[in-house]
This record gives structure tokens, sequence and C-alpha cells, in this order.
């Protein structure tokens, strides 16, 4: 039997639901139940029949899936893929922020830990985060960790005041875009689609700000496109609409979502590993942070 054949039937035996996110290696994609953005994922774990959930992405997307199913059991193949944009920000960060504007409300990007999520108000996506914040009645609003979904944020709800938590949360795969790349790129005739997660100047002359699933979901409208985000997108993309282009940087990778392998997903199926604990202190708060932007989706 080969490792793939072996997945799938202790998939069936544990009755398991494989999620997968867009930047996992085309292994993964392949052998997953459910490819998608962060948003896509959190929805369907909050959906699924199956009593295991196995999340093959970074910590943060395992831990949004335990939090909405904390009576599932919910693993992560390889426990130290994490997300270093996450670490931008602390609770205590959070708190301090809280004490300088006690009228602003907390949106935390779905990047962030679950112990940051448990003093937000409400989470997000790059899905969702313009109609989050529309969502809310406060008029300022705290927004972290990444400094410039909370710049793409401001453009698109300009009747709110949006403080980013820090001020230079970022990633550093999205950051490394330049505007020489997009021009380099357009002169060829692409059509540009860059994550929210670019900077400024890079999403000012893209053609499309979008999530990853919202990259799919406009991949059709044109045969040519650049694309401004982490590699392994272009293997989706490609899966989906193999008679259209998809030009990805070979060096845009997020090394902790290539950590892990077929053989980590098959031992996570085999032994039960790695299961995602959080503490009941966190989770109830976290929980809450999580389902309120559940119930305004897309
Ligand atoms: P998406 O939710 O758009 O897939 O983004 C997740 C992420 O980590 C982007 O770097
Ligand atoms: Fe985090 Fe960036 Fe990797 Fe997304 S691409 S998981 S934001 S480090």
């Amino acid at each position: 039997m080969t490792t793939d054949e072996e997945i799938r039937k202790l998939k069936e035996e544990r009755n398991a639901l494989i999620l997968a996110h867009n930047y996992q290696l085309p292994e993964i994609q392949d052998v997953a139940d459910i490819v998608g953005d962060s948003l896509e994922l959190a929805v369907k774990a909050s959906e699924a029949q199956e009593s295991v959930l196995i999340v093959c992405g970074v910590l943060f997307m395992a831990e949004t899936a335990k939090l909405l199913s904390p009576e599932k059991t919910v693993l992560i193949p390889v426990p130290d893929a994490g997300c270093p944009l996450a670490d931008h920000l602390t609770p205590e960060m959070v708190l301090e922020a809280r004490k300088k504007h006690p009228d602003a409300a907390v949106v935390v990007y779905v990047n962030s830990t679950a112990a940051v999520k448990a003093v937000a108000d409400i989470t997000c996506t790059s899905a969702n985060a313009a109609d989050v914040v529309r969502s809310l009645p406060e008029k300022t609003i705290l927004f972290g960790p990444d400094a410039n979904l909370a710049s793409f944020v401001q453009k698109q709800v300009p009747e709110k005041d949006i403080i980013p938590l820090p001020p230079e949360g970022h990633c550093y795969v999205h950051t490394a875009f330049t505007v020489d790349q997009v021009e380099e790129a357009r002169s060829h005739g692409c059509r540009i689609v860059c994550h929210p997660e670019c900077r400024p100047e890079v999403q000012e002359i893209s053609d499309l700000v979008t999530s990853t699933g919202g990259m799919v979901r406009h991949a059709d409208e044109c045969d040519s496109w650049f694309v401004c985000t982490e590699r392994e997108m272009g293997y989706r993309l490609r899966s989906l609409y193999p008679d259209r282009e998809f030009l990805l940087p070979e060096d845009a990778v997020c090394e902790d979502m290539k950590k892990t392998k077929r053989e980590d997903l098959l031992r996570s199926l085999q032994n039960g590993v790695h299961e995602v604990i959080i503490d009941e202190d966190v989770l109830g708060p976290a929980k809450r942070a999580v389902e309120r932007m559940i119930r305004i989706r897309r």
C-alpha cells in the first residue's frame, strides 16, 4: 500500500477529516478532504461531522479548529509549525492598548495565539476583515498583528479609525513582494492579485487584493496572473485551472507551511498526535471571539 492509500484507509477508520491550507505542499493538498483559506478551514471545522480533525497548516489554524469544536480531537501533524506573524502580538500588548483606548474595539487576525484571541472582542481573517470591522458599533478599532491588513481595512472602511497593533507587525513572505516585481509582471501582460498582507504600495498597484480563497474564486477572470502570495498557492490554482497561467516567485516560501510532509500526516493518523490542547481559562473567551466572527461570515 502506498502512503497515500494508508492515509485514506486510516482516515476512514478513525472517522477523521483532513483540512489543509492552500500553502501546504502538493503531497498534502492531494490527500486532504478540504483545501482552503483560513476562513474556509474554520467554517468547515465548525460544520464537520467527523470526531477527529487533522489540520495541516500552522498552529493558529489548528487552534481555531479546536476553539470551534472543543469536544473534538484536533490534531496537528507537526506541532512546531507556527506563524511568525502571530508572534508580533502578545496579550499584554492588547491589554495595554485597551487602557490607552478604552472606547476601542479589539479585532485580531486569526494569525494570532489563542491567548491573544482571548483578550480580543472578535477575530477576523483576510477574507472577512472589512466586514468584521464594519459590523462593530465602535468607531476606533485596535487591529493586529498585521499592519498591512490593517491598512487594507482602513481603505475599505474609511468611516472607522483603525489603529494597527503593533504599528509594524508583518509577514516576512508577503512583505518581500515589491513594486518593481509587480511592474515587471504587468509589462509582460499579467493581471496582478496580491494578498492583503503585502505592503500598501504593492496593494495600491494590484488589480485585486484578496485572501487566498478569493484568489481561487477570481482565478478564471483572466488568462495570466502574477500572484503575490506564498508559492504553493500556484499549485492550488493550477490544479483548479490548468488552462490558465499563474506566476509566483519560487522563493516566496513560508518555511512553517512546508514542515508538514505526508509521513507526518500518516504518523498523526496512526498515533493520534499531536493533540491541540488549549488552557481552560483561554478557551472560553477565545472561542467567543472566533464564534462572533463565524456568525458574520463573508
Ligand atoms: P488566507 O486566510 O488568505 O489563506 O491567509 C492565511 C495566511 O496565513 C496568509 O499568509
Ligand atoms: Fe504566517 Fe506569513 Fe506563513 Fe501566512 S505566510 S502562515 S502569515 S508566516
